[in-house]
């Protein structure tokens, strides 16, 4: 039978992260370090590659060969490209450990793609795209997964090609305004490669650290609008940081993920990861095909009730649930809670929903990782069990 390691010798076996040693305060548990170097974006026949050569195809066509593909940059970056590069505040929730995984107190596993703008502007790119894996603490659903692929993409204007010319000021409106229709109409284009001409999509506000103005596409697909990528202006300060105050241009960051999960009907995101051959071998590359499921095994649900400890965070529990159980879990929602009036404490009831993609677990098996999983949430977070 499968065992389950315990914390500590998982632990203990984990000491860097490709090739980087693990600071004392990292939170990368074995489970998140084994995904490093998957690259699923290259392995053949995999969906996940075939959009992504979708989109580098319809940017080497629509745009004359101009923009530049890099799919071979290392996720461990700085917090400095990460974050303050990007104008991230200090204080924004994606800095907190609960969120992101830190190799040490100045590395993480890049939470977004964005991470290589400046990097790459730096070093004289100015059309570029960028894809690769990304890592976020997350919750357990049928869409989030701790690790998913981003596609970045970044355009730069000299003042000669922006309306201002050569001696105008590009950050007049007239520019602002150039730079984004130039932006919408370029992904317009790339989603009626990707959907077909007839695509419906509207465009919504949002905000970014690096972005104003920042916009979210959407696009109407069987029924529902669907999130496909945010993007928007970049922010004059990362430019002038990196010597491009004469310049100025967009970006955009979409998932990967999402996208394949609608064009093949893919219906849980841990199929991405899946070494069944099944899976991958109803594949072709370059072709968009309907995801045909191989048999769906029984689900097992067991149900942890806890009072919760100070500073509790849903994220922490779940990377103790993906920590013990690998991909098993498909599912941690919370089914009850309520407060003691006169004690105040909460207490909190999580349903896990253990399914193995590929065959039936036992029930020795379920029990034996819920018992761990107990083991841990009491010893490693605090929580007093019910
Ligand atoms: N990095 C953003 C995200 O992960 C997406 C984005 C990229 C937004 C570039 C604007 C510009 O959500």
């Amino acid at each position: 039978m499968r065992r389950f390691a315990s914390a500590a010798t998982r632990r203990i076996a984990l000491d860097n992260v490709a090739g980087m040693a693990l600071g004392k305060n990292s939170n990368i548990t074995s489970s998140i370090a084994e995904k490093v170097g998957r690259n699923l974006h290259h392995v053949p026949k995999h969906p996940l590659r075939t959009i992504k050569g979708i989109i580098e195809g319809h940017f080497e066509v629509a745009h004359g060969g101009k923009f530049r593909a890099f799919d071979n940059l290392s996720p461990i970056v700085s917090t400095q490209q990460c974050f303050d590069d990007l104008l991230t505040p200090k204080d924004h929730v994606s800095r907190l450990p609960t969120d992101t995984y830190y190799i040490d107190d100045d590395h993480v596993l890049r939470t977004h793609t964005s991470a290589h703008q400046t990097e790459l502007m730096r070093a004289g790119e100015r059309h570029f795209l960028c894809t690769g894996d990304v890592y976020r603490r997350d919750e357990i659903d049928a869409s989030h997964y701790p690790v998913f692929h981003q596609m970045e993409g970044v355009k730069l204007f000299t003042a000669e090609e922006l309306p201002c010319g050569v001696d105008g000021d590009v950050t007049s409106p007239e520019c602002i305004g150039f730079i984004r229709n130039d932006l919408q109409e370029t992904l317009g284009g790339m989603v009626k490669t990707i959907f077909g001409d007839n695509i419906e999509m509207r465009w919504v506000d949002a905000f970014f650290p690096f972005t104003e103005p920042s916009i979210e596409l959407e696009i109407f697909f069987k029924g529902d609008w669907l999130e496909v990528l945010g993007c928007g202006v970049i922010r004059r300060e990362i430019l002038s940081n990196c010597d491009l105050s004469a310049s100025h241009g967009w970006a955009f960051g979409l998932g990967l993920e999402r996208l394949a999960m609608v064009l093949f009907g893919i219906p849980d995101i841990r199929l991405f990861w899946s070494e069944d051959s099944r899976f991958i071998d109803q594949f072709e590359d370059g072709q968009i095909t309907i995801f045909q499921p191989f048999s769906k095994y029984p689900p097992c649900f067991k149900d942890v009730s806890f009072w919760l400890p100070q500073d509790f965070h849903e994220n922490d529990l779940c990377s103790v649930v993906r920590d013990v159980t690998g991909d098993i879990v498909e599912d941690v929602s919370l089914i009850d809670e309520f407060t003691q009036p006169k004690s105040g404490r909460t207490s909190h009831c999580y349903r896990i929903t253990y399914r193995h993609m590929e065959r039936t677990l036992t029930d020795a098996e379920v029990d034996e990782m819920q018992y761990h999983v107990r083991e841990r949430l009491a010893a490693d977070m605090g929580c007093e069990l019910r």
